[in-house]
Order: C-alpha cells, then sequence, then structure tokens
C-alpha cells in the first residue's frame, strides 16, 4: 500500500510536526510504500522527502520538487509535479502528520475529502471542533462530560473593553486563570494569570493569536492523558501522567526541556482508571472522531475530581509523546499502531 505522509506545515507546531512524522514514517516503512510530502511554514508542499530527511526538512533543498494534489475527484490520491501538473506518484492513504492550525482543523481533511482519498484520523467537523477549544467545550457539555468553568472573548473585546473584560473574569473565575487562544496547540500563546496586571498582557498574548481567546479558572491539578483507537467502537489504553518541569506544561516543558516526566500507567486508583476510559471513549464519540485521539484529563489536587481538558485529534508521535508510548505499553508497538491507523483509514 503506497502512503503519502504529509509533514510540517503552517502551524506553530511545525517543528513538532516533524518529529513526530519521523516517528510514523519509521515505523510505516517495514510494510507500505511511503512517499513522505514536507510542507514548508508558508504552506508548499514539497516531495517525496527522504525519511532521513523529514526532522530536518529545509524546503529550498526541494525547489525542483514541488507538488501538489488537487481537489478534483478523477484526480484521486495523484501528486502532480509543478509547474506543469505531471502526475509524479499516485497513494491510496494519506497519513496528514500535522498538528494544529492548517493541519488538524479540517482544512486538510477537506482537501483530501475533495481528492476523495481516504486519510487516517478525524474527518473536517471532528478535526474542526476538536482544534476549537470553545466548540470543544460546548459538545463536550453537551454530551455530559465534567471540565473546567470557563469564559471566552473575541478579539475586538479584549481591543476595545479589556477592563470590563478583566472585572468579569475576576468575578466569575477569579485568580489564578489560564488565558488560551482557542485554536492553537503545544500550548503556544498560553499564559497563567494571577493578578490583574498579568491577565491583561494574557489577554492581549493570546489575542495576538487568535480572534477568539479562552479564560479557564487555575486550577492545581495532576495531568493524566489517555490513548483512544478506532472508529465505531474506539477502544482507550490505560491512562499516563504527565509531571511537567515547569510551572505548567507550557512549549518548553513539552519539547525543550527534557525534565519533564511521563509515568506509564499514571499511578491512580482502579476506578478512576474506569472512569477515564470511559470519559476518553466518550469524548471521542461526541466528536464523531475516527482512528485516533489523545483525550488529556485533569484529576484535581483537592477535591480529587476528573475533568476532561481537551482532545487532540492528531497526537504528538515524537520519540518522547505520550500517545504511541501508551499503545507500546498496551501491547501494541508503534510499527503495529500506524498499520491499524492505515487499516482503520481505508475500512
Ligand atoms: P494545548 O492545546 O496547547 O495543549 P492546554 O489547554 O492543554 O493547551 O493547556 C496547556 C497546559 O496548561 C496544560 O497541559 C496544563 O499544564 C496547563 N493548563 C491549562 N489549563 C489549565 C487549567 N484550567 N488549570 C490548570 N492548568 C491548566
Ligand atoms: N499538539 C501536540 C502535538 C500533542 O497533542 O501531542
Ligand atoms: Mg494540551
Amino acid at each position: 500500500v503506497k502512503v503519502a505522509l504529509l509533514f510540517g506545515g503552517r502551524s506553530g507546531e511545525h517543528e513538532v510536526s516533524r518529529n513526530s512524522a519521523y516517528s510514523v514514517a519509521k515505523a510505516l516503512s517495514d510494510k507500505y510504500d511511503v512517499f513522505a510530502i514536507g510542507i514548508s511554514k508558508e504552506g508548499e508542499w514539497y516531495g517525496p522527502v527522504p525519511l532521513e530527511d523529514i526532522k530536518q526538512f529545509v524546503p529550498e533543498h526541494y525547489a525542483d520538487k514541488k507538488i501538489t494534489i488537487l481537489p478534483h475527484p478523477a484526480s484521486g490520491g495523484t501528486i502532480y509535479q509543478l509547474p506543469g501538473l505531471k502526475p509524479v506518484h499516485q497513494a491510496e492513504v494519506f497519513f496528514p502528520v500535522l498538528h494544529g492550525t492548517f493541519g488538524e482543523d479540517g482544512t486538510i481533511q477537506g482537501l483530501l475529502d475533495l481528492a476523495q482519498v481516504p486519510y487516517v484520523g478525524a474527518g473536517v467537523l471532528s478535526s474542526s471542533v476538536g482544534m476549537d477549544k470553545i466548540f470543544m467545550k460546548k459538545i463536550f457539555a453537551e454530551a455530559g462530560l465534567p471540565q473546567v468553568p470557563y469564559l471566552y472573548f473575541l478579539r475586538t473585546l479584549i481591543d476595545n473593553h479589556i477592563d470590563k473584560i478583566i472585572t468579569e473574569i475576576e468575578e466569575k473565575l477569579g485568580y489564578p486563570c489560564f488565558v488560551k487562544p482557542a485554536n492553537l496547540g503545544s500550548s503556544v500563546g498560553i499564559s497563567k494569570a494571577v493578578n490583574r496586571g498579568q491577565l491583561e498582557e494574557a489577554l492581549k498574548k493570546a489575542a495576538r493569536y487568535d480572534r477568539k481567546v479562552i479564560v479557564e479558572k487555575g486550577l492545581s491539578v495532576r495531568e493524566l492523558e489517555v490513548s483512544v483507537l478506532g472508529n465505531d467502537q474506539p477502544r482507550a489504553s490505560l491512562p499516563g501522567e504527565i509531571v511537567p518541569c515547569n510551572e505548567f506544561y507550557d512549549y518548553r516543558a513539552k519539547y525543550i526541556d527534557d525534565r519533564s516526566a511521563l509515568y506509564i500507567p499514571a499511578s491512580v486508583p482502579e476506578e478512576a482508571v474506569k472512569r477515564l476510559q470511559e470519559l476518553a471513549v466518550a469524548a471521542f464519540k461526541a466528536l464523531d472522531c475516527a482512528g485516533l485521539s489523545r483525550v488529556d484529563f485533569f484529576l484535581t489536587k483537592d477535591t480529587n475530581e476528573i475533568l476532561i481538558n481537551e482532545i487532540n485529534t492528531m497526537p504528538g508521535f515524537t520519540t518522547i509523546s505520550m500517545y504511541p508510548k501508551l499503545w507500546e505499553y498496551s501491547g501494541l508497538p508503534i510499527t503495529e499502531l500506524v498499520d491499524e491507523l492505515v487499516r482503520l483509514a481505508v475500512e
């Protein structure tokens, strides 16, 4: 089977995607014919990129290998060379190992739907709802899943009425609170605020990244994550726990500083494991996901409550990422995991 693997992309998680894609490409390459497509930060497609170059992908080195697919049914998975649209490869399945905007948010998924080619992971609607923290929370609330109290604001309101917003946040949520751009990942643009000055800064910062900003009550929590795999009958892994090396699990703690610790499995009571797995599958179904998702939870330290934080429809696959590690612990090594993901894409 010929798999086209998409990596890089126009998001703040471009580098993370390259690391994820390298792991996925290596795991696929035993069994599949992998055609790796690097997407530059500007959104141009290049390929094939040799697997060894994925992590260090430099678009300029592929100037004569500009490619594209066409959003037309007759093109199927045909990959065309630019300029001139000469077909250079025919892929049967796409694997968009892309995180964040223009990759995990339904845009690529829409293009692949138009080209009528199967792909790994969630479709357009599930991807975009999973990416937008505000819509995600609304759907989770509708499904009865427990969550942190939150408020959200448009950038125009932040630009023009910041004092009013701050007063509302202070009344309804208090400090500390977390301020986040609605549509981003890897903690980009997220701040914790403990006073008015920090809150003002945090709102302005988040509004630079997105026209919608979400503010949540900041809780003292343990962070637990569950991997979900499947289509209509998804199964959940055991939970893992993240202990960030920084004050919260920010970009630095995720990818730069290697002192954040992963515990697999998480040390929590049996009932909590069951509840986390049920909630993870419920979240996956609430968004009507497909293939894979990692569902992230908070366990509040003072009240021992399990709250759902978010779902990631294309979770990280780097060598330190929780999603593949949880499956590996459950007896599914990454080669078998990616194999199952490709099978789920075409079933
Ligand atoms: P991303 O989608 O970028 O991963 P998250 O919403 O998961 O963003 O937030 C990133 C990190 O910030 C979390 O892993 C956690 O460490 C911290 N965090 C986020 N929201 C809260 C909250 N309401 N209370 C406590 N910590 C939080
Ligand atoms: N957004 C990052 C890649 C993750 O969820 O692992
Ligand atoms: Mg997160």
